[in-house]
């Protein structure tokens, strides 16, 4: 596996590749990473002809500077599951080789409503991050296929919508959520959490599968509610928990009873002993 720290090397060997006919597949990364980035690599590789993951934990996309300073670094193991995974390029880069001109906003991203429920109602500011990284990432690497996973479900509506504003010719492949046989979401975050704290995160999958298992049965928003009850019975903190589906122009609507689309349940909790936040999301329809 190649390893470059540089734009400019990763350029030029993508600047050869690209000549070669090669179809580039793209896994953008934090790092910390577990089965669920391999599966998005699995699939990169089945659908590409060279795959680049990067990883890179992007300062400008945390609101809250300890979340930042706790995210989980385990770059060698890293290392090992990618070239163990066959990936062939990773791209590693520093805060400067990513922001030379430092971390203000170089533009704005005209998200609309996506950005501003959800996710955007807790994290102000976190979407706007997330784009103007994966804008740079997507110029420089300038992919055929863009892999991301469906835990992310807003975030892959707006990289959906950042490839639209930005008339990228880039494919989004959204990869379903891989969990533990146990039910937890795959996550970087999972690692903070001790083994008790651990074991209490299970409540986020098991509400989400008593909405899925009672969505015929009672009011959406009764479900949500009991949902919500049951987390913080459990000592979460809980940002939202809501019903959602995804509406023909990319935006999320918030239907009181199930119809034809697919609808989702989505949640982002505290676990309040660990203090980790986490997110989740389920089609429950
Ligand atoms: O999902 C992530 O890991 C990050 O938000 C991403 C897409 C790599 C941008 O920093």
């Amino acid at each position: 596996m190649y390893l470059f720290k540089q734009k400019d090397d990763l350029e030029r060997l993508l600047s050869t590749a690209r000549k070669q006919g090669k179809r580039i597949g793209f896994v953008p990364t934090m790092g910390a990473l577990h089965q669920g980035h391999l599966s998005l690599i699995a699939a990169a590789k089945e659908n590409s002809d060279l795959v680049v993951c990067s990883i890179f934990v992007n300062p400008t996309q945390f609101n809250d500077p300890a979340d930042f300073e706790k995210y989980p670094i385990t770059i060698d193991q890293d290392i090992q599951l990618l070239t163990a995974a066959g990936n062939d390029v990773l791209f590693l880069p520093s805060v400067q080789e990513m922001y030379p001109k430092g971390l203000a906003p170089e533009m704005h991203y005209e998200f609309g409503p996506l950005e501003t429920v959800l996710e955007g109602a807790h994290r102000p500011g976190h979407f706007q991050g997330v784009g103007q990284v994966v804008h740079k990432l997507l110029s420089l690497v300038a992919p055929d296929k863009l892999f991301m996973g469906q835990k992310d479900f807003q975030q892959c509506l707006i990289i959906n919508r950042l490839i639209k504003l930005l008339d990228l010719k880039v494919e989004l492949v959204i990869c379903p959520t891989l969990r533990e046989t146990d039910g937890l979401a795959m996550s970087s975050r999972n690692l903070r959490l001790n083994p008790t704290e651990r074991q209490n995160a299970l409540h986020i999958s098991r509400a989400l599968n008593y909405i899925k298992d009672h969505v015929h049965t009672a009011p959406l928003q009764a479900l949500s509610d009991q949902g919500i009850h049951q987390l913080t019975d459990h000592g979460f903190e809980v940002d939202y928990l809501e019903m959602v589906s995804i509406l023909p122009d990319g935006n999320i609507s918030f239907p009181d009873t199930p119809g034809n689309d697919p609808l989702y349940a989505v949640v982002a909790a505290r676990e309040n002993s660990s203090g980790v936040r986490l997110i989740d999301n389920m089609q429950v329809n």
